[in-house]
């Protein structure tokens, strides 16, 4: 048999769900005060009727229509429109409730019925368990709205429940064996910052692709599957972003704004990349930087992290769409010497032996590339092959004299840190301008500023400008 789904109305659910939730199904909402219930609800409802035509109810037993409809629309949701246009109903039931279940029942019956609605919401299990006198009712009202309102009317029902803590026990009591879908929304934290979640634990007849997704409530109620790299459809040339009184743009709009405005001239920046992040993701963040430099006919210096080879850089260069002319005269990159080494314009060897004569050599190659272009010079630095190359104490030397350097230069110098190094991380903290953190939780990459310090951001890689750009949203 077709398995019929109804859409969730929830960004970036869907897609683990197979579609959506089952039609006509009973599915139980958990979690906190504040968590963010009634607003995945609200986007239930509201996206249900907009995309789908489908009527909707919510019932309340604790929140007005008034603060509801308020609350909603910082989200853009309009349900007064909806209510208006005979779409959408707000049943608030606050003081009914006290009346007793039965008179609850028939209400929520009588609502759904003539609206015909094939969405609702019960806002919550909860606060209406507390009118339940016996606790067979309890029994009566769950049969109830899965026989009387799911089945018979075609009614896909949002059922809400409150837990009194995070560490509850008990997420979901009765309902929970008598519902067709579980889901539990939860806040933690993580590197001392804000992080939500959201675990499906059941969904009858679904096949689920993955069962714990991160969530924000910025600018509605979004949730994110694991990170997911995506193919350029038609490659194009990266287009330079501008540069700002005292900043050089990131290259990418979306990190500018989570670092309030890009990278100060004259900086260091660190970027220190947690396990399992892999090197797809982290250039993510990194390349635009280089192509924002090469477009705008600056040089670029790297020294690349074990195990990228400047194969993978040139390749990186060439997704931007930057010409060969353009990596043989601008880019530069330190290859440690190995015999077969295929000698190309853009390469320079060094051969880790002589520290302060290597360093000579790198500050010719750079003053070369200045005076040429009469430009500044982006500076990116593996860490991890300096200090293979030239130890822990080697390496903070070279990157202080550097880190100094760049500052009067104004030029700008990037430091990658692979996981591994702790106490090297703390030290380059302290003399890094910016600080950048890149970590994994559950497949999805986040993204947090410890210098400045930001909030918690999900990575998503965006193609649609023709090239592979970092989309970095807040998780508030
Ligand atoms: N305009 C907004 N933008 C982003 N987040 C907001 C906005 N307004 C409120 N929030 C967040 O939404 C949370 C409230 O969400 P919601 O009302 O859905 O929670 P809830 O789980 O239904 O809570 P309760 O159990 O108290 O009913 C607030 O705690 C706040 O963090
Ligand atoms: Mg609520």
């Amino acid at each position: 048999m077709e398995r019929r789904v109804v859409p969730t109305g929830v960004e970036g659910l869907d897609v683990v769900l197979g579609g959506g939730f089952p039609e006509k199904r009973l599915i139980v909402l958990a979690g906190c005060p504040g968590v963010g219930k009634t607003i995945f609800s609200a986007h239930f409802l509201y996206r249900g009727c907009v995309d789908c035509g489908d009527e909707g109810v919510y019932v309340s037993f604790a929140e007005s229509k008034e603060a509801f409809y308020e609350n909603m629309e910082d989200f853009g949701l309009d349900f007064k429109k909806l209510e208006t246009k005979g779409k959408f109903r707000f049943l608030d039931l606050l003081t009914v409730k006290e009346e007793g279940v039965p008179a609850v029942i028939e209400l929520i019956l009588k609502e759904v019925a003539d609206l015909g609605a094939k969405r609702l919401v019960i806002d919550s299990f909860s606060a209406l368990a507390q009118a339940f006198k016996e606790p067979h009712e309890m029994r009566v009202f769950l049969h109830t709205v899965l026989s009387k309102i799911c089945r018979f009317q075609g009614c896909t029902t949002l059922l809400i429940v409150e837990n009194a803590s995070e560490n509850d026990k008990v997420v979901f009591g009765a309902e929970g064996f008598v519902a067709d879908g579980l889901i539990r929304l939860k806040r933690k934290s993580l590197e001392h910052r804000l992080l939500r979640e959201l675990e499906i634990f059941k969904m009858r007849g679904t096949p689920l692709s993955e069962t714990l997704l991160v969530f924000t409530l910025k600018d509605g109620f979004k949730a994110f599957p694991s990170f997911k790299a995506k193919l350029v459809d038609n490659p194009q040339r990266f287009q330079p972003q501008p540069d700002t009184r005292g900043f050089y743009s990131t290259g990418s709009p979306s990190l500018d704004v989570v670092l309030g405005g890009g990278y100060p001239r004259g900086s260091a920046v660190l970027i220190e990349i947690g396990e399992n992040v892999s090197t797809l993701q982290y250039h993510l963040l990194t390349v635009p930087t280089a192509w924002n430099f090469a477009t705008q006919g600056r040089g670029v210096i790297i020294i690349p992290s074990a195990g990228v080879d400047y194969k993978v850089i040139r390749q990186k260069a060439e997704e931007g769409g930057i010409t060969s002319d353009e990596i043989n005269s601008l880019l530069r990159i330190f290859v440690k010497e190995h015999p077969g080494i295929k000698l190309e314009p853009y390469i320079v060897t060094f051969k880790g032996e002589n520290m302060s004569e290597e360093y000579a050599k790198y500050l010719m190659v750079e003053r070369e590339l200045m005076e040429r272009t009469g430009q500044p010079v982006l500076h990116v630095t593996g860490a991890d092959t300096l200090i293979g190359t030239i130890g822990l104490k080697g390496t903070l030397s070279v990157l202080k004299t550097d880190a100094t350097w760049i500052r009067e230069t104004e030029g700008l110098g990037i430091i990658l840190l692979k996981p591994g190094y702790p106490k090297m991380a703390k030290i380059l903290s302290s003399i890094a301008d910016i600080h950048v953190k890149i970590i994994r939780e559950h497949g999805k990459i986040l993204v947090y500023g410890v210098k400045p310090r930001t909030n918690l951001h999900v990575l998503e890689m965006d193609t649609s400008k023709g090239y592979p750009m970092p989309k970095l949203t807040q998780i508030i």
